[in-house]
C-alpha cells in the first residue's frame, strides 16, 4: 500500500495579503521532482483563501481551512461553514487542532461533527489528535490518543480522511518526540483507525506528524513507519522553510 505523502502548512492566525507572496514562492519551488513525491497544501487564515485560490492553483498547491462549523449555514455569528471554505477554494480543512480544543473547548463530539460537515461539503478533514505533556508523563499518551480517534473520527468516514498526530507539548516548543515514540504512536493510531473504520480503509488513511517540524528534523521524522506526511506550523510561514520540510521526500 503506497500512501501519497501530504505536507500541510497550518498558518494559524498569521498572514496578511502580503503573505500571498509566500504561497506564490512555494508554488514556484514546487517542482516536478517534488510533485512526484508529495502533495503540498497550505491552510492560511480564512480571509486569504479566496485571494490565494488562483495563485495556489498555478503552483499546483492545495488550500485548506483551519476550522469549520458543523452546520452548512445559519445564525452562527463569526463562524465559517465547510461549504463556505469549499466555495472559497479550499479542498481540505483542519478540525480539532489542539488550539481549538483548548481555546474554544471543543470536544471529540464537536470535532466529529466538524469532520462530518467537511465530508458533507466535499472537503477532506485533517483530524487532529495528541496528548499533553502531563498525559505523556503519566503514561497515558496512547490511551488519550486512542480515545480521541474513537471520538473524533466519524465511524463511516471514507479512507481519504487524514489524521494528524500532534503532541501538544511539541507544538511551537522546538521539542519533538523520539523517532521510536512517533513510530509507536503512529502504529497504534493506525490500529485504532482500523478498529473505527474497518479493515481495508485504514491502510489508505494518511497519518501526519505535527509539532516543531522544520527542515533540519523533517527527514528523520518523515521517514518513520506510518508517518505519511507533516502538519507544519511555524516553519510553513516562509516558502523556503516549508519547501525545505517537503524536500525530505526528495
Ligand atoms: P509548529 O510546527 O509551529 O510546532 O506547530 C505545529 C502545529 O500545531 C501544526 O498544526
Amino acid at each position: 500500500m503506497t500512501r501519497r505523502p501530504l505536507v500541510a502548512g497550518n498558518w494559524k492566525m498569521n498572514g496578511l495579503r502580503a503573505s500571498l507572496n509566500e504561497i506564490e514562492a512555494m508554488g514556484a519551488a514546487y517542482d516536478e521532482a517534488l510533485r512526484a513525491r508529495a502533495e503540498l497544501i497550505v491552510c492560511p487564515p480564512a480571509t486569504l483563501i479566496a485571494l490565494a485560490r488562483d495563485i495556489a492553483a498555478r503552483g499546483g498547491l492545495g488550500l485548506g481551512g483551519q476550522d469549520c462549523h458543523a452546520a452548512p449555514g445559519g445564525a452562527h455569528t463569526g463562524d465559517i461553514s465547510a461549504e463556505m471554505l469549499r466555495d472559497a477554494g479550499a479542498s481540505y480543512v483542519i478540525v480539532g487542532h489542539s488550539e481549538r480544543r483548548s481555546d474554544h473547548g471543543e470536544t471529540d463530539a464537536d470535532v466529529e461533527a466538524k469532520a462530518a460537515a467537511a465530508l458533507r461539503a466535499g472537503l477532506t478533514p485533517i483530524i487532529c489528535v495528541g496528548e499533553t505533556r502531563a498525559e505523556r508523563e503519566a503514561g497515558e499518551a496512547l490511551s488519550v490518543v486512542g480515545a480521541q480517534i474513537e471520538g473524533s473520527l466519524p465511524a463511516d468516514a471514507p479512507s481519504h480522511v487524514v489524521v494528524a498526530y500532534e503532541p501538544v507539548w511539541a507544538i511551537g516548543t522546538g521539542l519533538t518526540p523520539t523517532a521510536d515514540d512517533v513510530a509507536e504512536m503512529h502504529a497504534f493510531a493506525r490500529a485504532r483507525i482500523e478498529a473505527r473504520l474497518g479493515r481495508g480503509g485504514s491502510e489508505q488513511v494518511r497519518i501526519l506528524y505535527g509539532g516543531s517540524v522544520k527542515p533540519s528534523n523533517a527527514r528523520e521524522l518523515l521517514s518513520v513507519a506510518n508517518v505519511d506526511g507533516a502538519l507544519v506550523g511555524g516553519a510553513s510561514l516562509a516558502a523556503k522553510e516549508f519547501i525545505g520540510v517537503a524536500r525530505a521526500y526528495c
